[in-house]
C-alpha cells in the first residue's frame, strides 16, 4: 500500500477526511427516550458492520497490494473477521507487552528503523489488515447522508467506499467518523478499511500495556438528514435548575432556517429546560435527567432528534481545596485500563458492568480513563451509577519523554496532532456529568505543546485539569506514587517534586513550589503482586487535609491476556521485547476475581467510621459521605469474645452527610481473661473495635492475655515433623522491585522440649545479621495430617502485618488447601496474621492446637517454597495433595504497596537488625478430640 507508507510516519498527518469530534448522540425518532436505555443504543438510523468482514493480515504494510481497495478484488479466499476485535487475539500476529519503550526502535518519526534480529518487530515490521465487505443502506435512508462510525482502531486507519479514497484516522482510542455520502450508490456498496499497527502516532501511544492493533470498539453507519444537529453543548445550572444548549446546526440546516428547542419529559421549552425540583448529581446521588433536542424546518417537519442525559453539578476550586457541589470531597479513585482477558482491548458490555459493579462495591467513587478516552457506554456508566471521571487524552510518550521535554515537548511538529487528541476528548465527553476532571495525558513530558493543549481544553470547557509531568499548567498539583510521608512534606511545603533526571529545578515543569493547589495522586499504592500495604495510612492523612483532594490507586486489574487458558504476560508470547509480568498489577485479575488487595480497599473506603465514645460504653459513628443521608439505616452491632458472636443488637440511624451521632451499648458483664471486639456492620461492611478502648485500634494484641497457657517445660525431645528455622520468603514483586534479598544472613536453632501430657513446645532461638523476610518455623507435614483449619486471628483472607484491616479478628474454619491465594503470577502468599490460636484437624477428627505467647502467623500450603519460587504461572502449581507446607511466623514483613520498583516496606513493618531472640510455640492435642 504505497498510498499508506507514504503518510504512515508523518506526524502532520493524523486526519483526512475525518469528521470533527461531536458529542455522542445518535439520531432517533422518538420523542422520549426510556430512562433505561442508554444513548449509546439509540440506532434508530444506524447499520451495524460488526460482522461479515473478510479480512487479509500480512507482516508488513509493504506486502498489502494497492489492488485491495478496489471493489471488484477477489476476496473470497481471504479469512473471515468479526468486529470489535484485537487480530492478536485472534491468531494474526503476535501480542508485544511493553511497559515504556517501543516496539520499534525509536527514531521520530520513523517507525522502520532497522531493529536487532530477535526483536518482534522484525519478523513483524508493521502488522496490517485489510477489512473488505458490502453494505446496502436501507430505503428510509435515502436523501441523507450516510456517516461511517469506526469506535477505535490502532493505530492508523484507512477508508476506501466503493474503490475511492473516503478518510485516513490516526488516535487509536477515540472515534473516528467519515462522510461516506459522496461515495455510496443505491444497491450494493463496497468497503475496505486497512488497519496498521505502527505509525507515527505509535510515539504518541506508548502506554504501559499490550501492544495490540485491530478494530476493537464497535463499527456501524448512521443516516442523518441533511438539515442535522452538528453538535449540542448542554450547560445545566446547579443553582436554577435549567438546563441550556448550545447548538451547532449544519449548513444545510442553517441555509434552510431550521429552528431547534428543547424538551423534557415530553414537554418543549426554547433553547432553556427548568427542572422542577431539581436535585445535584454526584458519584453519591447519580440523579440524571434526560432532554431531546429537536431540530425542526419551516414547515415543521422534524429533521433530527437527539437525546441527552445530564446532571446538575458545581466544581470550585478555593483556596486550594477541590469543592463538588460545594463540598471538599475527596477521590477514592482507581486507574482503569480498558482490558479483557480473550479478546484484548476489545471489551464487552458485561465487562464493563462488571467493572463498574466490582469498583463501586469496593467503594471507589472515582476512576481515571488511563491513559485514553473510553468506550462511549463507559461514560454512561459512569454518569448513571456514580463515578466521578477523570478523562485522560491518549498521549503518552513514556519511552522518551518521561519527565522531559522531547515529543512533542516544544517540537510544534507533533503540536497539531496533541492538540486534536485533547480537542476530541472533550468535544466528544464534555456532555458528561460524570466528567469531573480532564487529565492532558501521561507521561509525556512537558513543554510548550502541553500550554497549548491546556488552552485547547480551556476555550471548549471549564473543569479543571490534571497532568502530572507538567503541574504548571493545570490547575491540580499531581505526583505519582507518592509515598504517604511525602503528602506530609507536601502540605508543608518542603516536598521535592519529580522532576527530569539531574535537573535540580522544575520550575518549568511544575511552576514555583510549593503551589497553591489542590494535590491529587494521579498513581499510587501500585497493586502489582501480593501490594496494597499501607493503604490505610494514606486515607488517614487524605481523611485530616482539604488540601488532599485523593487519588486514583494503580490500577484496576490485571492484564493476563489468556494462552491457552492460561493468563499470560510479557515474552510469554515469545514477544520481545517485554516488561514480563509487570502487566499483573491489578486489584483484581483480569478474569476480575478480586485479590486480597481489593478487600483491603474496599474495607478503608467505606464511607463511615466508628470509634469507642463514653470510655467504652458508646461508640461514635460518623457518616462520611458528603450528600448521601442515612435515612433508618440497620446498623448491627456484635459482641465477639475469644472469636465467636455473644451477644448483638440493631441500632436504626438516621444522620446526615457527614454527621455524627452516638450510639450507647447495653452493659457487659466483665470478661475476664476473654478478648472481647466490638463488630458494627452496615450496609457498607464491617468495622470492628477491640474492647479495650484505650487499645489503639490496629494495634495487636498479647496473646498471651487470654490463651497462651504458659507451659512447664520438660526434657528436650524430638519434634513429631520435619522442621527448620525459616527466614525468608519467596520473593513478592515488590520485595523484588526495591531488591530485597532472597537470603536474610540469620542463623536459627529449634529445639523440641516435652511440656505436659499431649504437649510439645518448639522453641526457635534466631540471631540476624541482616533483615529477614520472617523469623519462624517450617514444618512438614504429612498430607494426611491436614483436612481443615481452625484458627483465631485475622481473616477469612489472606493477611498481613500492613494489609490487614479488612480481615477482622475471629475464628474462622477452612480446608487446608483453599487457604492459599494463586497471584497470577506466583509468589509469598496466603498468610494469616495476629493468629491465637490454630487448629489442624484430619479428616479423622485427629487434631493440633498450636499457641504461642504472642500474636503468630501461619502459611499453609502444598508446595514447597522451591516449587512456588520456580513457578512462572499459578496453573503451575500443584493444586491439592502432597506434603503439607506450615509456615509458623513469629515475625513476617509486610507486603509494601507505595511502588514496585524501589520503595521498601514501611519501616514499622519491616523487621529489625542485627538482632537476636527466642520464639515459643506450644503443639498439643486439644483437649476434646481423639488422639
Ligand atoms: C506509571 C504509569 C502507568 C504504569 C505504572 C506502573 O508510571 O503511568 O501507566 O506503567 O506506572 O504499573
Amino acid at each position: 500500500m504505497t498510498f499508506l507508507q507514504d503518510i504512515l510516519e508523518d506526524p502532520a498527518v493524523f486526519a483526512v477526511r475525518k469528521l470533527p469530534a461531536r458529542t455522542s448522540s445518535w439520531p432517533s425518532t422518538r420523542r422520549v427516550l426510556p430512562e433505561t436505555e442508554f444513548l449509546y443504543d439509540v440506532d434508530d438510523w444506524r447499520l451495524s458492520l460488526n460482522d461479515n468482514w473478510r479480512f487479509l493480515w500480512k507482516n508488513t504494510v509493504a506486502d498489502v497490494p494497492d489492488e485491495v481497495i478496489l471493489p471488484e478484488y477477489d476476496d473470497r479466499a481471504w479469512d473471515r473477521m468479526d468486529l470489535p476485535a484485537n487480530w492478536e487475539t485472534r491468531g494474526y500476529g503476535t501480542p508485544l507487552y511493553i511497559n515504556s519503550g517501543f516496539a520499534f526502535p525509536p527514531a521520530p518519526p520513523k517507525i522502520s528503523s532497522p531493529a536487532p534480529e530477535d526483536h518482534t518487530i522484525t519478523g513483524e515490521p508493521n502488522p496490517t489488515a485489510v477489512l473488505r465487505r458490502t453494505f446496502r443502506c436501507p430505503e428510509s435512508w435515502q436523501g441523507r447522508e450516510i456517516i461511517l462510525y469506526i469506535g477505535a482502531a490502532q493505530t492508523a486507519l484507512a477508508v476506501h467506499c466503493n474503490g475511492q479514497f473516503a478518510g485516513y484516522s490516526e488516535d487509536s482510542m477515540g472515534c473516528a467518523e467519515f462522510d461516506l455520502t459522496p461515495f455510496c450508490r443505491d444497491g450494493e456498496n463496497q468497503l475496505t478499511l486497512t488497519v496498521c499497527k505502527y505509525s507515527s502516532a505509535s510515539y504518541l501511544e506508548d502506554q504501559d500495556c499490550w501492544r495490540l492493533s485491530g478494530i476493537f470498539r464497535d463499527v456501524f453507519l448512521y443516516s442523518r438528514d441533511r438539515r442535522h444537529l452538528a453538535d449540542v453543548v448542554l450547560a445545566p445550572e446547579a443553582e436554577t435548575g435549567t438546563i441550556r444548549a448550545e447548538v451547532m446546526l449544519s449548513r444545510a440546516a442553517e441555509e434552510a432556517g431550521c429552528s431547534w428547542h428543547l424538551e423534557y419529559a415530553g414537554k418543549a421549552s426554547q433553547d432553556v429546560v427548568v427542572i422542577p425540583d431539581h436535585r445535584l448529581w454526584s458519584a453519591e446521588t447519580p440523579v440524571l435527567y434526560t432532554v431531546t433536542a429537536v431540530l425542526t424546518a419551516p414547515d415543521g417537519t422534524v429533521c433530527d432528534l437527539r437525546h441527552f442525559r445530564t446532571g446538575f453539578r458545581k466544581i470550585a476550586i478555593r483556596e486550594a481545596v477541590f469543592y463538588f457541589n460545594g463540598q471538599p470531597i475527596k477521590l477514592r479513585g482507581v486507574n482503569r485500563h480498558e482490558f479483557d482477558p480473550v479478546r484484548g482491548r476489545a471489551i464487552t458490555r458485561e465487562g464493563m458492568l462488571e467493572d463498574i459493579r466490582k469498583i463501586k462495591l469496593a467503594h471507589f467513587d472515582a476512576v481515571r480513563c488511563s491513559h485514553y478516552p473510553n468506550h462511549p457506554l463507559w461514560y454512561e456508566l459512569c454518569d448513571r451509577y456514580g463515578l466521578y471521571v477523570c478523562d485522560e487524552a491518549n498521549i503518552e510518550s513514556h519511552g522518551m519523554s518521561y519527565h522531559r521535554c522531547i515529543l512533542p515537548g516544544n517540537d510544534v511538529a507533533w503540536f497539531p496532532a496533541v492538540c486534536d487528541r485533547v480537542r476530541r476528548m472533550v468535544r466528544t465527553n464534555r456532555n458528561h456529568v460524570s466528567v469531573t476532571l480532564w487529565s492532558l495525558g501521561n507521561e509525556a513530558g512537558y513543554g510548550k505543546a502541553f500550554e497549548e493543549a491546556a488552552k485547547v481544553i480551556r476555550e471548549l470547557d471549564p473543569r479543571p485539569i490534571q497532568y502530572a509531568d507538567m503541574n504548571r499548567v493545570a490547575e491540580f498539583d499531581s505526583q505519582t506514587y507518592p509515598p504517604p510521608e511525602w503528602l506530609l512534606q507536601y502540605l508543608q511545603g518542603t516536598a521535592v517534586r519529580k522532576s527530569e533526571q539531574g535537573k535540580p529545578s522544575c520550575a518549568e515543569q511544575h511552576g514555583p513550589q510549593p503551589t497553591f493547589k489542590p494535590f491529587i495522586m494521579n498513581e499510587y499504592a501500585h497493586a502489582m503482586g501480593n501490594s496494597t500495604g499501607n493503604f490505610r495510612e494514606y486515607w488517614e492523612i487524605m481523611d485530616q487535609h482539604p488540601r488532599l483532594t485523593g487519588g486514583f490507586l494503580w490500577e484496576w486489574c490485571e492484564h493476563g491476556l489468556l494462552k491457552e487458558g492460561v493468563p499470560s504476560y510479557g515474552g510469554d508470547f515469545g514477544d520481545k521485547p517485554n516488561a514480563g509480568n509487570f502487566c499483573l498489577d491489578g486489584l483484581v485479575r483480569s478474569d476480575r476475581i478480586p485479590n486480597p488487595g481489593y478487600l483491603e480497599c474496599a474495607h478503608i473506603q467505606q464511607p463511615w467510621s466508628l470509634r469507642w465514645a463514653q470510655a467504652g460504653k458508646a461508640v461514635m459513628i460518623t457518616n462520611k459521605a458528603f450528600f448521601k443521608p442515612w435515612k433508618a439505616l440497620p446498623v448491627r452491632w456484635q459482641v465477639w469474645e475469644n472469636g465467636v458472636p455473644v451477644t448483638s443488637g440493631e441500632w436504626r440511624l438516621d444522620l446526615p452527610p457527614r454527621g455524627t451521632t452516638v450510639c450507647l451499648l447495653p452493659p457487659l458483664p466483665d470478661h475476664g481473661r476473654m478478648e472481647r471486639y466490638l463488630r458494627v456492620q452496615t450496609v457498607f461492611g464491617t468495622r470492628e473495635l477491640p474492647w479495650d478502648p484505650a487499645q489503639e485500634f490496629f494495634s495487636a494484641v498479647p496473646a498471651a492475655n487470654f490463651l497462651w497457657q504458659g507451659c512447664r517445660i520438660g526434657e528436650e525431645t524430638g519434634g513429631p515433623w520435619l522442621a527448620e528455622p525459616c527466614f525468608d520468603r519467596v520473593l513478592t514483586d515488590n520485595d523484588i522491585g526495591c531488591r530485597f534479598p532472597a537470603r536474610a544472613e540469620a542463623a536459627g536453632n529449634l529445639r523440641w522440649y516435652r511440656a505436659g501430657a499431649g504437649r510439645l513446645l518448639a522453641r526457635l532461638t534466631w540471631s540476624l545479621t541482616t533483615e529477614p523476610a520472617r523469623v519462624g518455623l517450617l514444618l512438614q507435614l504429612p498430607s494426611g495430617v491436614i483436612d481443615e483449619v481452625e484458627w483465631y486471628g485475622r481473616g477469612p483472607h489472606e493477611a498481613y502485618c500492613d494489609r490487614k484491616c479488612s480481615a477482622l479478628t475471629g475464628r474462622y474454619r477452612m480446608k487446608g488447601c483453599n487457604l492459599d491465594h494463586p497471584y497470577t503470577k506466583p509468589q509469598e502468599s496466603g498468610q494469616r496474621c495476629d493468629v491465637r490460636e490454630l487448629i489442624l484437624r484430619a479428616e479423622s477428627g485427629a487434631a493440633v492446637r498450636i499457641t504461642a505467647p504472642s500474636l503468630f502467623g501461619f502459611t499453609l500450603r502444598q508446595y514447597s517454597p522451591e516449587v512456588l519460587r520456580s513457578a512462572r504461572h499459578a496453573a503451575e502449581l500443584p493444586v491439592c495433595g502432597g506434603t503439607w507446607y506450615l509456615h509458623l511466623d513469629h515475625m513476617q514483613r509486610g507486603v509494601g504497596g507505595d511502588d514496585s520498583w524501589g520503595s521498601n516496606v514501611h519501616p514499622e513493618y519491616r523487621i529489625n537488625a542485627p538482632g537476636a531472640g527466642t520464639a515459643d510455640f506450644l503443639f498439643e492435642i486439644p483437649a476434646d478430640c481423639p488422639e
